[in-house]
């Protein structure tokens, strides 16, 4: 026989979290955290050609675009009301410097022409790197085995103002240099773009979940790793002066990477900054989660938005997801 209540005194509560928890509309009307769709901004990786939707064999749902793909993939992120995209190039030619980051028929130049043509109202970023464009796949060119960070810090600038010319709204520096910000500040305003933004990857770790990232843009280092510039895993009162040093250059706004194992830093970040935080959910959280869900062992759509809002309670105002356009149907059709 099971004991009965009335066999010892028991004080019964007063204070009843689930009285909140009763039905949907009561959740919602207390719910702390809202994710809406322009939160998200949806990555595009950008080839030569025309026509072309190469998949990335391990990121399933995501293709390198030609051009005229990358319009169609933007005008369906616009359609489910994804606040932006930012755009990767896997240009045709590599060199040691990463000239093909600058040009002006670079093969990111070429999309941004071609979406701001198409879309005026299409918030575009462009990530600002040359790992993509060396032949080498590091950040920056090599000098004595290393990058030579402030040669790099020029080349930066020439990348910025070669984007923001062909009609980016924001820079994404995402090479972990000293000083990025400042130069890329310095070279745009002088270029007449005081009015184009910096988000800047501020907190990049040396990372294993980039893995299937390095498929997707081609820019695995050819030796070694970028462990001498992106941020050592253990190191959370780093990512603070790396944070505060990016605030002192004149960032506009400020990014984690990645994101799921790296919540907590984007927790402290958002205590001590109060300009715009993002987060990158990187290529191998999102493949990851596709393999799960291929797999039948987890439901792709719950685990996704509970993620991202996990990404929003943690502090994040913006969300780089490959998720992007399909959480926002996703958002949308839950209404
Ligand atoms: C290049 C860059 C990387 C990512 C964004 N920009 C890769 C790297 O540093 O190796 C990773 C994105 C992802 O994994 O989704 N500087
Ligand atoms: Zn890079």
């Amino acid at each position: 026989m099971s004991p009965s209540l009335s066999d010892h005194f028991i004080p019964l509560p007063v204070r009843r979290p689930r009285r909140l928890r009763i039905n949907q509309a009561i959740r919602q009307l207390v719910r702390e955290t809202h994710l809406d769709t322009r939160d998200l901004i949806q990555p595009l990786f950008i080839v030569p050609g025309s026509g072309i939707q190469k998949p990335v064999t391990s990121m399933p749902g995501v293709c390198q675009l030609s051009v005229d793909q990358a319009l169609v993939a933007a005008a369906k992120a616009m359609q489910q009301g994804v606040g932006g995209v930012i755009l990767f190039g896997i240009p045709s030619h590599k060199d040691e410097l990463g000239s093909g980051a600058w040009e002006e028929s670079g093969i990111v130049q070429q999309a941004i022409r071609a979406l701001r043509a198409e879309f005026s109202d299409l918030v575009i970023l462009a990530d600002t790197c040359l790992c993509e464009y060396t032949d080498h796949g590091h950040c920056g060119p090599i000098r004595d085995g290393g990058v030579a960070n402030d040669e790099t810090l020029n080349l930066l600038g020439r990348v910025a103002v070669a984007q923001a010319r062909a009609g980016a709204d924001i820079v994404a520096p995402s090479g972990m240099m000293d000083g990025m910000v400042s130069a890329i500040r310095h070279a745009l305003d002088d270029d007449g773009f005081d009015r184009v933004s910096i988000l800047s990857y501020a907190v990049k770790y040396a990372s294993a979940y980039y893995g299937p990232f390095r498929d997707a843009a081609e820019n695995t280092p050819s030796f070694g790793d970028r462990q001498s510039y992106q941020m050592d895993p253990a190191n959370r009162r780093e990512a603070l002066i790396e944070a505060m040093l990016d605030v002192d250059e004149g960032a506009d706004m400020l990014m984690v990477k990645p994101g799921m194992a790296y919540m907590d830093i984007l927790a402290s970040l958002r205590q001590a900054i109060d300009l715009p935080l993002a987060i990158y959910s990187v290529s191998g959280e999102y493949a990851m989660i596709k393999a799960a869900a291929e797999r039948g062992w987890i439901d792709e759509r719950r685990v996704v938005l509970e993620t991202l809002t996990g990404f929003k309670r943690a502090g994040a105002d913006l969300i780089l997801t490959y998720h992007a356009t399909e959480a926002a149907q996703w958002l949308r059709q839950q209404g």
